[in-house]
């Protein structure tokens, strides 16, 4: 039967249009994001807001309200689309959360009472399966797993009181993820739209010892000020993060591209909008093919390495990246025009400095302690052979790379001293929960910049 306007194929059919073209809702949405990473992703909300929502066809435009930035993450408001464009255009959102509600707490019972209340029933079913996690700022509560728990049997509850059945939870790849931030009086409640973190972009499968997430390079990118057609070079790039994020920038390759997010097994979900929105990213990477001299470099002292980075950039749809084993020491510019310099430096608790230490011996073995172990770096001292390396390293940095501004990330604060350089900024970073600096060095023909340092 051909459904009539006074029909309820139509009526249904109508509702889901004018929800998702016509009419959006609007909504309150959350990124959180590497701590030292908001206003980047900030400024980079808003352009995603500028060129992938206001502009986005058929979906009556709309707009992504960029908010406050509070440590850890940004607010925004917009309409389904908006959320959408976020994940899949934004590079440095660790996630994008849907608020669901927000609302006083004295203890348990409230937060039960307020999850409780909210229509789970609008956003997924009980044949789906979900996890709850939660995170908490001085909050009174007694314990936090079972206060987790109360969250997922308030969910689990409404649906069962609806439908008589409840969904199951799974930890390890739910369908659906909630999310519960306390501080010491207000419980709010998210609905995670992204599925596994954004910072697996779908590429990176070959990996060194120590590589950097993905969404914490892309935030040093934006720190450096680096700008498509400017050099980047990064003198150990390993498995190529830096690297590969930049390309994908210059290119306008969106970093989501090639995955799937959670936002997929939602109910509102609309394969139309989302076909809309991918197809024109599609389209974008097909002609990414066509661009060439993208100024980016790289080079590692492992041959491994760059295999290794070889096969994450083709799987970014990066092709024909000039790379070369190299040990550090040695590098030269490889283009005119001063550029910018950026690296992870291998250091003390995660990777070994290698090539040859100072009575010519070759060192490569690499010394993995504990991940993320702030603290244990905290207390160990550098070897002699890294203090060696990186004098040698900012040699070579003061003497062939005049006009560039280069960028080390490390965890070892003397970094500046071993390398006899004096930083211009320094920004703190936390790669996972390991605590870094931003150490930017202005190279000047000549002579070194000496300007006091603030954080
Ligand atoms: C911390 S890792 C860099 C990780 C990289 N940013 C990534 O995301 O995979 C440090 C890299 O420095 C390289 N390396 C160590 N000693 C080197 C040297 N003397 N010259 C050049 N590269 C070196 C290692 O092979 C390793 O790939």
């Amino acid at each position: 039967m051909v459904p009539s306007p006074s029909g309820s194929a139509y009526n249904i059919a109508f509702t889901r249009l004018q929800k998702h073209y016509m009419a959006p809702s609007l909504f309150d949405w959350f990124a959180p994001c590497p701590r030292g990473l908001e206003a980047p992703l900030v400024a980079e909300l808003a352009e995603i807001g500028e060129r992938h929502v206001a502009g986005a066809p058929l979906f009556g435009g709309g707009a992504l309200d960029v908010g406050t930035q509070v440590p850890g993450g940004v607010h925004f408001r917009g309409g389904w689309v908006a959320g959408i464009a976020a994940n899949l255009h934004s590079r440095i959102a660790s996630r994008v959360l849907l608020k669901i509600a927000q609302g006083p707490y004295r203890n348990e019972n409230d937060i039960y009472e307020l999850t409780h209340r909210q229509r789970w029933e609008q956003w997924f079913t009980p044949s789906q399966t979900m996890r709850v996690d939660l995170t908490a700022i001085k909050s009174p509560v007694k314990s936090l797993e079972f206060t987790t728990l109360r969250v997922k049997d308030a969910v689990c509850d409404r649906l069962r009181d609806l439908s008589g059945a409840r969904p199951s939870i799974d930890t390890a790849q739910p369908d659906v993820r909630v999310f519960v931030f306390l501080t010491m009086n207000e419980c709010t409640l998210y609905l995670d739209t992204s599925g596994e973190p954004l910072f697996k972009r779908g590429w990176r499968l070959d990996k060194g010892a120590a590589p950097l997430r993905e969404n914490l390079a892309a935030g040093i990118l934006r720190l450096t000020g680096w700008t498509p057609g400017v050099p980047l070079f990064d003198p150990m790039c390993g498995s190529g993060t830096f690297l590969a994020e930049a390309a994908q920038t210059a290119l306008d390759i969106a970093p989501g591209i090639g995955r799937c997010f959670g936002f997929e097994k939602l109910k509102p979900f609309h394969a139309g909008m989302w076909q809309k929105l991918k197809g024109a990213a599609l389209e974008a990477k097909r002609a990414a093919r066509q661009k060439e001299n993208i100024d980016i470099f790289g080079s590692d002292i492992s041959g491994d390495m760059l295999d290794k980075a070889r096969a994450n950039l083709s799987r970014a749809g990066i092709h024909d990246l000039p790379l070369k084993q190299l040990d550090a020491r040695n590098m030269t510019p490889l283009t005119e025009a001063p550029g910018i310099l950026v690296v992870n430096s291998p250091y003390g608790e995660r990777i070994e400095v290698r090539g040859r230490g100072p009575r010519g011996e070759i060192r490569e073995t690499s010394r993995s302690r504990r991940e993320d172990d702030g603290e244990a770096f905290a207390r160990a001292q550098p070897n002699p052979t890294d203090i060696e390396f990186f004098v040698s390293f900012g040699n070579a940095l003061k003497q062939r790379f005049p006009g560039w501004r280069a960028y080390v990330l490390t965890s070892d604060r003397k970094l500046p001293g071993m390398m006899r350089l004096r930083e211009s900024t320094k920004t703190l970073l936390f790669n996972g929960t390991l605590e870094c600096r931003l150490f930017r060095f202005d190279l000047v023909a000549g002579s070194m910049r000496n300007r006091p340092t603030g954080e």
